[in-house]
C-alpha cells in the first residue's frame, strides 16, 4: 500500500521543550546576543572570534539537549506515512529522534566549511577556533545560513511541499523568509495542521487546523487526528 506523503515544516518552537531557546521569545536577543553581532556575514567580517564563540556555545547546548516527545512523535509517523521534515533548526534533534528524511534549510550546527566555499562540508562536534583552516586555506566557519545569506536548500524544499498530501507546521513564527513562504506551496485542498503555543498569522492558508498547544502536547493530538488518513 502506498503511504501518504506528509511534509512537516518545523522551527525553533519544536526544540524549546528540549531546552533550546527560540529566537523570538527572547526579546530580540538570542542567548543574550544581538543577531547582527553573531549571525550575519558582516558580523563574521568584523569579529569572527565572537561569532565562533557564539556557535561553539550553541553547539555545546545542542549536544546536551535531548529530543522531546514532539520530535519522537514525528519520527514515529514514519511507520504509517512517507514523512519529510523540512526544518529551520540547526540542531539534530529530529535525526536523534529517529526521523530519516530531514532537510535543514538553515544549515547544521554539527557541520562546518571553509569561509571561501560551500564545499566540502566537515563534521564538527567540538569547538571551531580562529586559525582552524579548511584544505583550501580558508578559515573554517559554521555551516549555517546567516541572515542576508541565500538559502540554497529552498529549491529542494519547494517541490517537496508541492507534492505533499498532508502538510504540518510546528513551532515557527513564520516570519523568516524564504522558509516562511513554503506554506504557500502546499496544495490548497490538502489537510494542513499548525501547532504552536501561539499560532502565527496564517489567514491565507486554506484547509488548516490550528492546534494552539506546546509542541509535545500538540504533536500527540495531531497523531490521533492523523489516524484517519493511514
Ligand atoms: N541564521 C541565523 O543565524 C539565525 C538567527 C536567528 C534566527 N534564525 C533563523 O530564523 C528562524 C527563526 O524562525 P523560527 O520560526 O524557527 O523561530 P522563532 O523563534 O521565530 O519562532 C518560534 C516559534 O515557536 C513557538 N514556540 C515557542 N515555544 C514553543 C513550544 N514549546 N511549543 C510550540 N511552539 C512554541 C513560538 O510561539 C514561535 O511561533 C530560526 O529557525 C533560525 O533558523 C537564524
Amino acid at each position: 500500500m502506498n503511504k501518504k506523503k506528509i511534509v512537516v515544516l518545523t522551527g525553533a518552537g519544536i526544540s524549546a521543550e528540549s531546552g533550546l531557546k527560540t529566537f523570538r521569545d527572547s526579546d530580540g536577543l538570542w542567548e543574550g546576543y544581538n543577531i547582527e553581532d553573531v549571525a550575519t556575514p558582516r558580523a563574521w567580517r568584523r569579529d569572527p572570534k565572537l561569532v565562533l564563540e557564539f556557535y561553539n556555545y550553541r553547539r555545546r547546548n545542542v549536544l546536551e539537549a535531548k529530543p522531546n516527545a514532539a520530535h519522537i512523535g514525528l519520527a514515529e509517523l514514519e511507520k504509517d506515512f512517507n514523512v519529510t521534515i523540512i526544518t529551520q533548526n540547526i540542531d539534530d534533534l529530529h535525526e536523534r529522534a529517529g526521523s530519516t528524511n530531514v532537510l535543514h534549510l538553515h544549515g547544521e550546527i554539527f557541520k562546518m566549511r571553509s569561509e571561501k566555499s560551500y564545499e566540502p562540508v566537515y563534521e564538527i562536534k567540538g569547538d571551531i577556533n580562529i586559525g582552524d583552516m579548511a584544505e583550501d586555506g580558508g578559515q573554517l566557519r559554521p555551516h549555517i545560513v546567516w541572515f542576508e545569506e541565500s538559502v540554497p536548500k529552498i529549491e529542494e524544499a519547494i517541490p517537496i511541499v508541492r507534492n505533499a498530501e498532508i502538510f504540518i507546521v510546528v513551532g515557527t513564527s513564520l516570519v523568516v523568509y524564504p522558509a516562511a513562504g513554503l506554506v504557500n506551496y502546499a496544495p490548497w485542498n490538502i489537510p494542513k495542521y499548525i501547532i504552536d503555543k501561539r499560532i502565527p498569522y496564517t489567514s491565507e492558508i486554506t484547509n488548516i487546523t490550528a492546534i494552539e498547544k506546546p509542541a509535545t502536547e500538540g504533536v500527540g493530538e495531531l497523531i490521533t487526528l492523523l489516524a484517519n488518513y493511514k
